[in-house]
């Protein structure tokens, strides 16, 4: 180690650190790392307009909602898709219709499981590809009312979701299997316009009968184009009836917010978005299907999500009874334990662009860094390229104080458990003079290659 020189950088990164972190001797005189420029805006995506911003200020502090995949596939426990991937003829899927018959309220198990997992909002499938309406229509037989159900499901789960004080959505599917015009519409005029004044008119029932609805979620617009499903007049219909609510792009319109599917991809230019995502491979209920995420993952996913400015949209596939395969129950519980203590770095998340660790993800909220240690080394961690000055740095959830020290090149933390102190994923808050930034690309640069 060489001489001890003390300059502006070392006093600046020696403040609030110990002594050690001074003795950065031969370093002494690197430059201070450069804090890497944010990216240029994207031409090809408009920034949010200001009645879109008021829309959606609800739904960027939620982070976090459950997705409900329900019908009649539910009872077949084969996956979502299985009507059309085994070819069930109409007469064996209609007989299903007749025997899925739900315990009562079964939306309610769903509604507290969410709260206790940190959800804000929910999203029910209405109506999925099978074409089966979840709800009391006056356009259909084949809807929950007229068929086993006896009933309105998604009265039920409305009532649900309202009585945790969660936000209430409703995934619909303008595929149609089940419709003879469902494919018919995309070479037939005549065909088109009665599935589209069937359409319009089903979302303006699930628009009217319930209420305040915050989340219109649509899905595959097979076999028809933005033109083809008149979604501008469908569009002016859903805003007339719900001026607030948010909708998404897949209805061949760029919406509020984009859906991103079973990955982690943030949107250019500030455009929001919310990934969807299973807690195996199946959306609705697959008997068969066991590989199920642990709740690791499930958290690693929200904090990739919330670190680049996104929302979280989780997946359970109730069984035709109602019930909730019990995997998916301890997944979310579990991850509701960890978000009862650490959730406050998930809501209150800024964009956040530190990012590279092998054990770790980073979460921010001003100029406080959250490093998410998933795996728990032992003893000591370190952050590379960090270009704030740490002022302090403490476990999250016992507020307990850690030893670090920094120089140009890391934050060190010291003195820690061997074994992770928190389950399954332990964080450290680290609080700093500026915005935290990361510049690995100056560590690998000037980080001196010889003792
Ligand atoms: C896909 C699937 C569908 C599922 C949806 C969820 O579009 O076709 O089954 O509901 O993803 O995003």
């Amino acid at each position: 180690m060489g001489a001890f020189k003390v300059n502006r950088r070392n006093m600046l990164l020696g403040t609030g650190a110990s002594l050690a972190s001074l003795a950065i001797g031969a370093n002494a005189q690197a430059p201070v790392p450069p804090t890497p420029s944010p990216a240029a805006p994207d031409p090809n995506s408009p920034p949010p307009t200001a009645d879109q911003i008021r829309r959606m200020q609800w739904w960027h502090v939620a982070k976090f909602g459950m997705f409900i995949h329900f019908g009649v596939y539910s009872q077949y426990g084969r996956h979502e898709w299985a009507m059309e991937t085994q070819a069930i003829p109409m007469q064996d899927y209609l007989q299903l219709a007749k025997e899925f018959n739900p315990k009562p309220h079964s939306a309610r198990a769903w509604a507290k499981l969410a709260k206790a997992a940190g959800m804000k909002y929910m999203v029910m499938t209405t109506k999925h590809h099978e074409g089966f309406c979840n709800w009391d229509s006056k356009l259909t037989d084949y809807c929950a009312a007229k068929q086993g159900p006896g009933r309105d499901l998604v009265r039920e789960y409305v009532d649900a979701a309202r009585a945790e004080g969660l936000r209430v959505g409703f995934y619909y599917s303008l595929m149609d299997w089940h419709h003879p015009d469902g494919a018919l519409c995309a070479h037939d005029e005549e065909a088109r316009k009665r599935f589209v004044e069937y359409t319009h008119g089903l979302i303006r029932e699930l628009l009217t009968n319930y209420g305040k609805i915050d989340v219109l979620w649509y899905d595959v617009s097979w076999p028809l184009d933005a033109k083809g499903w008149e979604s501008e007049r469908m569009s002016k219909m859903v805003f007339e009836l719900q001026p607030d609510i948010i909708v998404n792009n897949r209805n061949k319109l760029p919406g509020d917010f984009s859906t991103p599917e079973q990955k982690i991809v943030a949107e250019a230019g500030g455009r929001a978005w919310e990934s969807c995502m299973t807690l195996n491979d199946s959306w609705g209920y697959q008997r068969a299907d066991d590989n199920w995420k642990t709740s690791r993952t499930i958290i690693r996913n929200l904090i990739t999500c919330v670190r680049d400015g996104g929302n979280y949209l989780l997946n359970i596939g109730p069984r035709g009874d109602g019930s909730i395969p019990e995997e998916s129950v301890r997944v979310l519980t579990e991850v509701g334990q960890w978000m009862d203590t650490n959730g406050e770095t998930i809501y209150k998340s800024d964009l956040c662009q530190p990012r590279r660790a092998n054990y770790a993800s980073f979460t921010r909220t001003g100029n406080t860094l959250y490093m998410h240690v998933h795996f728990w080394p032992g003893e000591d961690v370190a952050i590379s390229g960090l270009t704030a000055k740490v002022k302090s740095a403490y476990f999250l959830k016992s507020k307990q104080p850690v030893k670090f020290t920094q120089d140009n090149f890391r934050v060190h933390i010291t003195g820690l458990p061997t074994h992770a102190p928190d389950s399954p994923i332990t964080t450290i808050a680290l609080e700093c003079d500026s915005e935290p930034k990361q510049n690995t690309d100056y560590v690998r640069i000037n980080k001196p290659r010889t003792v």
